[in-house]
């Protein structure tokens, strides 16, 4: 039978109300991509990326949202809202626009990539800039909704959780078991904190084994690692620019019931880990790449022995979703003239 999404495949793993009506855009399934080259490099058995940006709006976002917006349609609203570093903004409004349904997204001004914000305009969102930050533009949206009947999509909304335990279980259901570690990068820690319970619960349904995670926050926005709220939190890796996360205890729980942990990297080391995976043909944006970076940097420091492991890396979004960072940290192309010889020499043939 056609693939339908994931509340077809996973719904009866996931505890939504009886009133859902389902909103799908054949979300999930995406690719586990092997990466032996890494592997080797990183002298772990077998290395996988879980490759997100793969889903109908380039990120990991769809997976909660396609339940978060099934339900709130469900139960009568008109009208979804949510706080947005891009990604769950442009999922959001997708959704939202299938559903016949009104979105609202409160993103921090000027602090968007590119992509995520034409997304959210694309699906016809009412896009509102803050002059603030995203853990600003949280609180608003937490506090209107306490008031009014908007339907809250942030990852608060624990239908939003439900959905996006879709990516362990289809990690287990590819590999036959969970992997030996997770790796993936914390923002706002819903999918962390949505992963290990995905997993857990496999564990029980299932008996597949549990992982453990290493969550990986930008170094300029780890509140998590730091213990404490980051007020002016910075980082190129704009989507992870978090410093209240909503989710920060339940995450801290997630990484230590596993006997794993939260650690932070350089905006230096995310973008050399994102340069690693598009040289192995993946190009993710900057914060889906923190994964890779906190695992290669824990691996480095002897903190981690890879030996035998295997090891899943969730890129969270898709690396159009931000071409600003390439644009200015790659070199621009060459420009010659419009002859064979200009070209032959450009080349050396
Ligand atoms: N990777 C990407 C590409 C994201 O967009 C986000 C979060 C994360 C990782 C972190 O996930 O918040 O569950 O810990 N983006 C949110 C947004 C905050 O508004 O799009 P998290």
């Amino acid at each position: 039978m056609s693939y339908k999404g994931v509340l077809d495949r996973y719904g009866h793993l996931f505890d939504l109300p009886e009133h859902t009506r389902p909103i799908a855009l054949l979300e999930g399934d995406t690719p586990l991509i092997p990466m032996p080259r890494l592997a080797r490099e990183l002298g772990a058995a077998e290395i996988y990326v879980k490759y997100e940006g793969l889903n109908p709006t380039g990120s990991f976002k769809d997976r909660g949202m396609t339940a978060a917006v099934s339900e709130a349609l469900g139960r009568g609203a008109k009208t979804v809202i949510c706080a947005s570093t891009g990604n769950t903004a442009a999922s959001a409004a997708a959704y939202a626009s299938r559903a016949g349904m009104r979105a609202v997204v409160l993103i921090p001004e000027g602090k968007v990539a590119a992509g995520k914000l034409a997304g959210a305009i694309a699906y016809g969102a009412d896009v509102i800039q803050i002059e603030g930050s995203f853990d600003d533009a949280l609180t608003m949206v937490v506090e209107i909704t306490k008031k009014t009947p908007l339907a809250l999509v942030n990852s608060i909304n624990p239908y939003r959780i439900e959905g996006q335990k879709s990516g362990a279980f289809e990690i287990c259901d590819v590999l036959g078991d969970a992997p030996d570690w997770h790796c993936l990068p914390v923002g706002n820690a819903g999918n962390i904190s949505a992963y290990w319970m995905g997993y857990r619960q496999y564990a029980e349904v299932k008996g597949t084994k549990l992982p453990r995670i290493l969550g990986v926050q930008a170094a300029g926005s780890a509140p998590l690692v730091l213990g404490h709220p980051v007020e002016n939190p910075e980082t190129v890796a704009t989507a992870i620019r978090i410093g209240k996360p909503a989710r920060g205890e339940q995450a801290l729980m997630s990484a230590e019931e596993s006997g794993g942990r939260i650690i932070a990297q350089s905006d230096e080391k995310i973008l050399e880990a994102q340069r690693i995976l598009a040289s192995e043909g993946v190009w993710v944006e900057p914060a889906s790449a923190a994964g890779l970076a906190g695992l290669k940097a824990e691996i480095e420091a002897g903190d981690f022995d890879p030996k035998g492991q295997k090891i899943a890396i969730v890129c969270t979004g898709h690396g159009m979703k931000d071409p600003g960072i390439i644009a200015d940290s790659m070199p621009t192309p060459d420009v010659i003239p419009a002859t064979m010889e200009a070209l032959r020499e450009l080349l050396g043939v």
